[in-house]
């Protein structure tokens, strides 16, 4: 079987010619079932960086190491979530001026995250040297049990670079009808690309159980019928005054509020996430690093 190092090799010599490439052999470490997790949406502003940051937060309660990774290149906002003012970010790396093992902080919460590059909106328009720098560096993330990947909003190239090579991608909806639709959209445009990647829904800021289920049931439906794209429902998540009061705090709310409806939805969904298997089909750090290329090689 063609290990990590070789698989990177192989794609990189293919994408710079045939010269050696050393340095990626030195950073090459042994396979290992890291999870990644895309958080993604249609609309924007509907709850995507505050339910990656809770739901990892989550999971690091259960043992997990985990990263959040900031991949927004927009509106990078993670970091302000937390309260954490990070020296570098992804830019940086993307610049080649640090590795992305140095840009990692962690956080009084247990998390690790990565910041943003904000206003950095061209990834799909890096130079190869830039490109190859970058996917090289994220080997580094194979140390984390699970990467969550906050994205923006969106069918952007850019995030579908980072969702297609991602095990799971993580929809998030509102009950609105735009948000509903736009939902509807990023699934179409996932589905169009690869049929590898999970895909699962949440629908945040439900007002009732009966509404959670019926948006969810719609999403659903349509995928399946139109699109023929089987969605998981991972759960809801309440509208909660908790969630808008932990921004302002800048302490995510299952910190801030552990016994607030949100909190316990979060939990729910990451109890949900953590009790599925990694099946053979979960493609795991390699396939993410081969993935993340070959989407890129699509442009
Ligand atoms: N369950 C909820 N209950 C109440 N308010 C919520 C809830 N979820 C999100 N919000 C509100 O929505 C705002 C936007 O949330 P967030 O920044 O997580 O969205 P986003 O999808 O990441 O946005 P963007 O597309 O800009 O990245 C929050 O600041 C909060 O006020
Ligand atoms: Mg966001």
């Amino acid at each position: 079987m063609m290990d990590q190092a070789a698989n990177l090799r192989k794609l990189a010599s293919r994408s710079r010619g045939t010269r050696p490439q050393p340095e990626l052999v030195e950073v090459a470490k042994p396979a290992k079932a890291t999870r990644f997790i895309a958080v993604a949406s249609g609309k924007g502003g509907v709850g995507k960086t505050n339910f990656a940051i809770n739901l990892g937060i989550l999971f690091a309660r259960e043992g997990k190491r985990v990263i959040v990774m900031d991949a927004d290149m927009g509106l990078a906002n993670v970091n302000v979530i937390l309260g954490v003012i990070p020296k570098f970010n992804l830019y940086h790396v993307i610049k080649g001026q640090k590795r992305l093992s140095e840009i990692i902080i962690d956080t009084p919460q247990g998390i690790r995250i990565i910041a943003g590059a904000s206003g950095f909106s061209k990834l799909a328009n890096l130079t190869e040297e830039e490109r190859l720098r970058f996917v090289d560096s994220m080997m580094e993330l194979g140390e984390a049990d699970i990467v969550i990947i906050d994205t923006g909003a969106g069918v952007s190239r850019n995030v579908l670079s980072f969702v297609l090579p991602a095990d799971e991608a993580i929809i998030v909806t509102t009950p609105e009808p735009t948000a509903i639709t736009d939902a509807y959209g990023i699934i179409k445009a996932i589905s169009a690309e690869t049929g590898q990647v999970t895909i699962k829904l949440v629908v945040n800021r439900v007002s009732s159980i009966h509404e959670g289920k019926q948006v969810a049931e719609r999403v659903i439906n349509i995928a399946g019928q139109f699109l023929n794209v089987r969605v998981e429902n991972l759960g809801m998540v309440f509208q909660d005054e908790a969630v808008s009061e932990s921004v302002m705090k800048q302490r995510p709310f299952v910190i801030a509020a552990p016994k607030s409806r949100a909190t316990e939805c979060v939990d729910h969904i990451a109890k949900r996430l953590l009790g599925m298997q990694i099946t053979p089909k979960s493609r795991g750090f390699g396939g993410f690093i081969k993935n993340f290329l070959s989407v890129y090689k699509e442009d």
